[in-house]
């Protein structure tokens, strides 16, 4: 049996709506999507960033390989950023510098419960200098211990082997870096908009600047649609995607429970940058880069535009790629506002840090 085919990589974003797998294969010149493909789960199996039931998850993750037929079982996974506590630290720089004692040393004071439950990473983002002595940036992202155990269990009952554990924000900065031609002196403002969760990154460069995570998304619409007509989560999903024929008066009270949940969207949204600009008064921010499932709203990119006076894009997270002959490129092109995550867990290669 293939266990791991070098130069290829699976990546798998589970998400509280639906799971996504995304396969790639790294030539030297460039990248090949192997395979791509979702499962949806029911409701309750994920529920703010924890393992509620495994048994859905995984029979999805083994639905989806087995009818992909992906022979890959060693795969790149992330956890949620909901679940992880990340931060911004800087250290100046001395000879005798322990980054990883500091690191951990620094965690003691902003992590809520006793350091020996947490599991801790961190990357360095780069080196400021003031008075000549050199301060380096930290991004600390620290996850209980037992959470991580939930994902590696969960990935291992499905027959795989967990290669790395990434958190779902780094991966969709991964993924926007890969795609998009990035001036590298300007700031981009990237927004998840999920089911359960908007995850806003601003990023300059490949550094991480700030990063803010929120029980917001498309659920929020859908279980409101559930409460107002009392019908159960398939229906008020079908009346959400505009399967189902309305009356006038029902129609109205839809597009009125659209329209209050994405001004709190927007007004999360204003809410991080109002809090970025605070904390680095220099820059600006470009453009905002919009992904997930909720992205797709009709109407939220001009409404989100319209309201912060950025211009809004949304990343395609296989722009940059040669596609496998056996993937519809409609249904690709369709799908793409799903797989940020997917896909910048696929660019990592098994044996990164
Ligand atoms: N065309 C559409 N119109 C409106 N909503 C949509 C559309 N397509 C998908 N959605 C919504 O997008 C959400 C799913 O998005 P996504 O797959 O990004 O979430 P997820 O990654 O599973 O969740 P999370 O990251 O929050 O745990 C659902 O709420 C779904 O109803
Ligand atoms: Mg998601």
């Amino acid at each position: 049996m293939l266990i791991f085919k070098k130069n290829q990589t699976v990546g798998i974003d589970i998400g509280s709506y639906s799971i996504k797998v995304v396969e790639l294969e790294h030539k030297k010149k460039e990248k090949i999507l192997k395979n791509v493909g979702l499962a949806h789960i029911p409701p309750g199996s994920l529920v703010q960033g924890d393992i509620k039931d495994a048994e859905p998850i995984k029979n999805a993750i083994k639905g989806l390989f087995e009818n992909l037929k992906i022979k890959n079982k060693k795969v790149v996974v992330s956890i949620p950023a909901i679940s992880v506590i990340t931060k911004k630290i800087t250290l100046a720089e001395r000879e005798d510098l322990n980054i990883e004692e500091e690191v951990r040393r620094e965690a003691e004071q902003f992590i809520p419960y006793d350091i020996e439950e947490v599991s801790l990473d961190f990357d360095i983002m780069g080196t400021s200098y003031e008075d000549e002595i050199g301060r380096l940036e930290i991004i600390v992202a620290a996850a209980k211990k037992q959470l991580i155990e939930k994902y590696i269990r969960l990935i291992q009952e499905s027959g795989l082997i967990p290669g790395i554990i990434d958190v779902d924000i780094f991966a969709m900065q991964n993924a926007f870096e890969m795609t998009e031609r990035l001036d590298p002196e300007v700031c981009y403002i990237l927004v998840d908009i999920g089911s359960e969760t908007i995850n806003t990154n601003v990023v300059k460069g490949d550094i991480l600047l700030f990063t803010r995570s929120s029980l917001l998304g498309g659920d929020q619409i859908t279980k409101r649609i559930m409460d107002e007509f009392q019908i159960d989560f398939r229906e008020a999903e079908a009346v959400k995607f505009g399967l189902k024929e309305l009356e006038k008066n029902k129609e109205r009270k839809v597009r009125e429970i659209f329209r209050e949940t994405v001004e709190e969207w927007t007004e999360e949204i204003k809410g991080s940058i109002d809090f970025f600009y605070r904390s680095y008064p220099g820059e600006k921010i470009k453009e905002l880069f919009l992904t997930g499932g909720s992205s797709r709203i009709k109407g939220l990119k001009e409404f989100i535009e319209e309201k912060i006076d950025i211009p809004v894009k949304k990343i395609n997270p296989f722009s940059n790629l040669k596609v496998s002959k056996k993937i519809d490129p409609s249904y690709l092109k369709y799908i793409s506002a799903e797989f940020s995550v997917a896909f910048g867990l696929a660019l990592r290669t098994i044996g990164d840090k």
